[in-house]
Parts: structure tokens; C-alpha cells; sequence
């Protein structure tokens, strides 16, 4: 039986506006194993659940979340971008997406964007916030920051860590084990069944971002990843049923 598990990236982010309520029920009505998002922090301290450094795309407003307060924030449209039937979505905080999906045994994946804006201490606050919530044992963290993965360490040997990389990576199961990761997020061009068999003899998994056509999910899948992300988490079950 195959073991890989999807995961929703920002959210069931192809049918609904990524990294907002909207996307993260969608990705439990799915019943994926696991989702994907991303953190920022506000002027004001807040982890702020959203991709982009400003809030221009995905709202309509302007500006750098480090520069913008959570009220400022939340009296955005999230949704109206994406759809007009999304209107209304507000940027979640951590806490908030968390209240939602944090009781439901699904693992989370918490990207860290520190840079190249750096957030002072946020691995120590997205490390209390998980904790609070009793899910640190049930969360991986990456980030394309890997100082940060390393920060995330320091402060807290037992959580997972996995750095992603686009490319250009050579044996990078035993450069995870040097930043003392668990696991690798890589571009899934970079996945071949020889990167997962190495990885996985050396005690690394392999998660792959972010998958959507159809033929390539089923491709990773084949290659023994342990789990693909997704914005269309209905594709990676079709894909396990098929394969
Ligand atoms: O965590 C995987 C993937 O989300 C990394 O890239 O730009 O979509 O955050 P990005
Ligand atoms: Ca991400």
C-alpha cells in the first residue's frame, strides 16, 4: 500500500484563496494528512499566516506585513482577489488556523519566510504557539532560510525540521543531517527514486512542493516520497488510487 501523504499547500489553495479559513476547511473536507502554510509577523508581533511578504497580492490592500499592524491586517480582503464568492476572508493569525485544524490528528508544515525580511525571534514564537496547542510533536518546519531551521534547533532539539531548496543540492540527505534536519523539502524536479531511497537510508524523508499536475503526482508518488504538497489535494488522491 502506498504510504505517501498529500498535503494541502497554503490550503486547498486551488479551490479556494490560499493561506485563509476558506482554504484550510477545504482541506479538511478533502481529509488530507497534512498542510502546508506560511508565517510572517506583524508590526505589532503577530505570526501572520500568509505567503507573500506584502499583502498586495492577495488583498486589497498595500504594504509589508512587518510594516502593518494586526488591525490593519485584518481590515483586508483576502478572499475578493481569488473569487467574489471568497469576499470577506480575512489574513489568519497562526492561533486562529491552528483553533481550526489543530485537534483534527492531521501533521502541520510550518514554512517560516524569514528572509530576506528577518523577524526577530519568530522560530521562539512559532515554537510557544505549537506548543500551546500540544502539536509540536505533530509539526514539521521549513523554511528556504535554513540559519532559521538551525535557530528552531537550538531552541528545540525534538521538532522536525526540513529545509526546502529549489535546486543545486548535492547528496542533500547528509546535508540535512549536517543542520541536524530531519527531513528534505525539495522543487519536485529534483525528486528521483535514488534521492528518496538515499535520503530514507540515511533517516531523512522526503516531502516534495508543490505538485499539480496529475502525471507528476503520480511520478513522486512512484519515487517513494513520503509526502507530496499540493493546492489540489483531490489530484494526490486520485493519483494514490491510480498507482
Ligand atoms: O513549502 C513548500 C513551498 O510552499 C515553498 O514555496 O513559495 O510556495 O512558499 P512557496
Ligand atoms: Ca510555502
Amino acid at each position: 500500500m502506498n504510504t505517501t501523504k498529500i498535503i494541502a499547500h497554503r490550503g486547498a489553495s486551488g479551490y479556494a484563496p490560499e493561506n485563509t479559513i476558506s482554504a484550510f476547511q477545504k482541506a479538511l473536507e478533502f481529509n488530507v494528512h497534512g498542510i502546508e502554510l506560511d508565517v510572517h509577523m506583524s508590526y505589532d508581533g503577530y505570526l501572520i499566516v500568509c505567503h507573500d511578504e506584502g499583502v498586495d497580492r492577495t488583498t486589497n490592500g498595500k504594504g509589508l506585513i512587518k510594516d502593518l499592524t494586526l488591525n490593519e491586517i485584518k481590515s483586508l480582503d483576502a478572499g475578493g482577489w481569488f473569487s467574489k464568492k471568497y469576499s470577506g476572508q480575512r489574513i489568519p493569525t497562526l492561533q486562529e488556523v491552528l483553533d481550526l485544524i489543530g485537534n483534527k490528528g492531521i501533521f502541520l508544515n510550518i514554512e517560516l519566510k524569514s528572509g530576506p525580511i528577518i523577524y526577530p525571534n519568530i522560530e521562539r514564537e512559532v515554537i510557544n504557539v505549537i506548543e500551546d496547542y500540544g502539536l509540536s510533536g505533530n509539526t514539521i518546519i521549513s523554511s528556504f532560510n535554513h540559519y532559521s531551521l538551525l535557530e528552531v534547533k537550538r531552541i528545540k532539539k525534538t521538532i522536525k525540521t526540513a529545509p526546502l531548496y529549489m535546486a543545486g543540492i548535492v547528496s542533500p540527505w547528509k546535508y540535512a543531517r549536517d543542520i541536524g534536519a530531519d527531513g528534505i523539502h525539495p522543487y519536485f524536479y529534483n525528486v528521483t527514486p535514488q534521492l528518496v531511497k538515499l535520503s530514507s537510508d540515511n533517516g531523512i524523508f522526503v516531502n516534495t512542493f508543490t505538485v499539480d499536475d496529475p502525471n507528476y503526482i503520480k511520478y513522486v508518488i512512484g519515487c517513494g516520497v513520503a509526502g507530496v504538497m499540493t493546492n489540489y489535494p483531490d489530484r494526490g488522491f486520485s493519483a494514490l488510487e491510480e498507482i
